[in-house]
C-alpha cells in the first residue's frame, strides 16, 4: 500500500480499547454505505469508481488530444473556474511538479515546453484581472473554462473578460479552436443544456463532461482537472494509476481499524472531534509545493462536513514556515486542534549543506548533511513537541512526490471525507450552505430574479436598495 497511517506521534492520545471497538463499528457502517449507496446523497458517488474506469473512457483519449494541442499552440493557458472547478487542477500541478510551475516549466527529455497556465475566476479582484491582463499581453493563449452549472458568477465574469480579449486577437476560427469547455453533458433530447454548454455548443469550442454524479471538490480527476494537468505535461495515466490502486486498496473493510488505513483515518478523526472535543484539523506539510493540495483539503472537507452545526474546521499549515506564525499558537493556544501531517519518505534532490572553514555561522556541525534530511527532524521535532502539548498528529506517509502518489492521496482524501460526513451523521455531497451569499450578492446586484432577496435585506438589515 503506497500511504501509510502513522501514530507514532499522538503523544498516546488514541482511543481505548473500549473506543476503538465503538469507533470500528462505526466506521464499518459508514464504509458499508458508501460501498452499497445507503448514505446519504449516494447519487453522487459517481468518483467512487471513476479512476480506474475512464482511462477506457473514450473521452479520455480526445483529453489527452486536446492537451497536447493546446501544449503545441498555447504560450499561455487560462484555467478559468472556482471551488471544485479550479482547485483540485492547481494542486496537483504543482504537487507534481513545483510551486515555481511558470517560472521552471523547462523543457525536458526532449519535450516541447508546456504552457504558462494561469487560473482564474476564481476571485472577483480587478487588480488580478488587470495583472492577468498584462501578463497575456502578446502571447498566444488559450482558454479552458472550467463550471459544471455554467453560470457560477466570478467564473461567468473571468470568462467573458478573457474571452473579448481571444476576440480582439484571432479572427472566429482562431477563437474557437482556443476554447475548451469543462461543463455538464449534452442533455438528452428535449432538455434543454445551460447557458455554457449551449455557447459551446453554438460556437463550435471543444467540450468536456463534468460528471452529473460527482460534486465539484470530488471531481479533480475528471475532466475538470485531467485537462489542465495534462497541459502542464503531467502524466494522467501515472496519476489515474495511483487513484485506481487506491481505489482498490481501500474497497475493503478488514476486521480491524488498521486493515483499511482510509477508515482508519476517518475514525480517528471522528475521535478526535467527538471524544476530545477537538474541532480544527491542520492538513500540515513539509513541502511548500503542497501549499495548493492543502487549499484543495480545506474545500473537500470544509464543504463536506460543515452543516448541521457539526464538522471539524479543516485549516492548513505550511512547515517550517508557520511554525515562525502559527506555532505558538499551535503548541499553547485553547487545545481545539490535532494535526494531520503528510510527509514524504523518498528526498527529490540530494541538495546538502556546505562546509565553510570560517564556520562565522556556526552551521558546519551541519555540513555534509542534506535538506531533506534536517527537514525530516524538523518535522520529527514539531511532532514530538505538539504531541507533548497535548495536539497529536496523525501522519500520512508517502514514498515519494510524483503523479502516482499524488493520485492515491487524493483518492484516500475523497474516500475518508466521504467516510467522515456519514460518521458525523452529514451528507457529505451537498452545499447548500454556499447558495446563501450568491442570493445576497445577485439581490445586490440587482439580479431580476432575487427581488424575495432584496426585500429581505431591505426589511431585515435595512439596507437601502
Ligand atoms: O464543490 C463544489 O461543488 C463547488 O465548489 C463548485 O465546484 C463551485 O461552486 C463552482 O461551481 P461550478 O463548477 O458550477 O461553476
Amino acid at each position: 500500500m503506497a500511504l501509510n497511517l502513522s501514530t507514532a506521534y499522538t503523544g498516546g492520545l488514541l482511543p481505548s480499547t473500549q473506543e476503538s471497538l465503538q469507533l470500528t463499528a462505526c466506521a464499518q457502517r459508514a464504509h458499508a454505505a458508501l460501498e452499497t449507496g445507503a448514505g446519504q446523497g449516494a447519487g453522487m458517488r459517481g468518483w467512487l469508481r471513476f479512476p480506474a474506469s475512464y482511462p477506457r473512457d473514450p473521452e479520455y483519449r480526445r483529453l489527452l488530444d486536446a492537451a497536447a494541442e493546446i501544449r503545441a499552440g498555447a504560450q499561455v493557458l487560462l484555467v478559468i473556474g472556482i471551488g471544485g472547478s479550479y482547485l483540485g487542477a492547481r494542486a496537483v500541478i504543482e504537487a507534481a511538479t513545483s510551486r515555481y510551475y511558470n517560472e521552471t516549466r523547462q523543457a525536458s527529455r526532449g519535450e516541447a515546453l508546456t504552457p504558462a497556465i494561469y487560473f482564474t475566476g476564481n476571485t472577483l479582484s480587478e487588480s488580478d484581472f488587470a495583472d492577468l491582463d498584462r501578463l497575456i499581453e502578446g502571447r498566444d493563449f488559450y482558454i479552458n473554462v472550467i463550471s459544471k452549472s455554467g453560470k457560477t458568477l466570478e467564473t461567468a465574469v473571468a470568462f467573458r473578460h478573457f474571452r473579448a480579449k481571444l476576440e480582439k486577437k484571432y479572427d472566429a476560427a482562431g477563437v474557437n479552436r482556443r476554447i475548451f469547455v469543462t461543463t455538464e453533458p449534452v442533455p438528452e433530447p428535449g432538455k434543454n443544456p445551460g447557458m455554457l454548454l449551449k455557447e459551446a455548443l453554438a460556437h463550435g469550442w471543444a467540450t468536456f463532461v463534468v460528471p452529473k454524479n460527482m460534486g465539484g471538490r470530488y471531481s479533480v480527476l475528471s475532466a475538470v482537472g485531467l485537462l489542465p494537468i495534462a497541459c502542464a505535461g503531467i502524466d494522467t495515466a501515472e496519476l489515474l494509476r495511483g487513484a485506481a490502486d487506491a481505489q482498490a486498496a481501500y474497497a475493503v473493510s478488514g476486521e480491524t481499524l488498521e486493515a483499511n488505513p482510509c477508515d482508519h483515518y476517518a475514525a480517528l478523526r471522528y475521535y478526535y472531534y467527538k471524544h476530545r472535543h477537538r474541532s480544527v484539523e491542520l492538513f500540515a506539510t513539509y513541502e511548500p509545493s503542497m501549499v495548493m493540495f492543502g487549499e484543495w483539503y480545506k474545500q473537500l472537507f470544509g464543504e463536506s462536513e460543515g452543516k448541521r452545526g457539526r464538522g471539524l474546521f479543516p485549516g492548513s499549515v505550511t512547515f517550517t514556515t508557520d511554525l515562525h506564525s502559527l506555532g505558538q499558537y499551535i503548541q499553547q493556544g485553547r487545545r481545539i486542534l490535532f494535526e494531520t501531517v503528510l510527509s514524504f519518505r523518498e528526498p527529490a534532490n540530494a541538495i546538502a549543506v556546505g562546509i565553510d572553514p570560517g564556520n562565522g555561522d556556526g552551521l558546519n556541525y551541519l555540513a555534509g548533511k542534506t535538506l531533506f534530511e534536517i527537514n525530516q527532524k524538523a518535522f520529527m521535532a514539531t511532532a514530538l513537541a505538539h504531541a507533548k502539548g497535548k495536539c497529536p498528529s496523525l501522519v500520512l506517509e508517502l514514498p515519494r512526490r510524483d503523479a502516482y502518489n499524488i493520485g492515491w492521496l487524493i483518492y484516500f482524501m475523497e474516500r475518508a471525507c466521504a467516510t467522515s460526513g456519514y460518521m458525523i451523521g452529514v451528507n457529505p455531497f451537498d452545499q447548500d450552505g454556499v447558495e446563501q451569499y450568491k442570493n445576497f450578492m445577485f439581490a445586490l446586484l440587482g439580479n431580476a430574479d432575487y427581488e424575495e432577496q432584496r426585500a429581505y435585506l431591505r426589511n431585515t438589515y435595512h439596507i437601502d436598495i
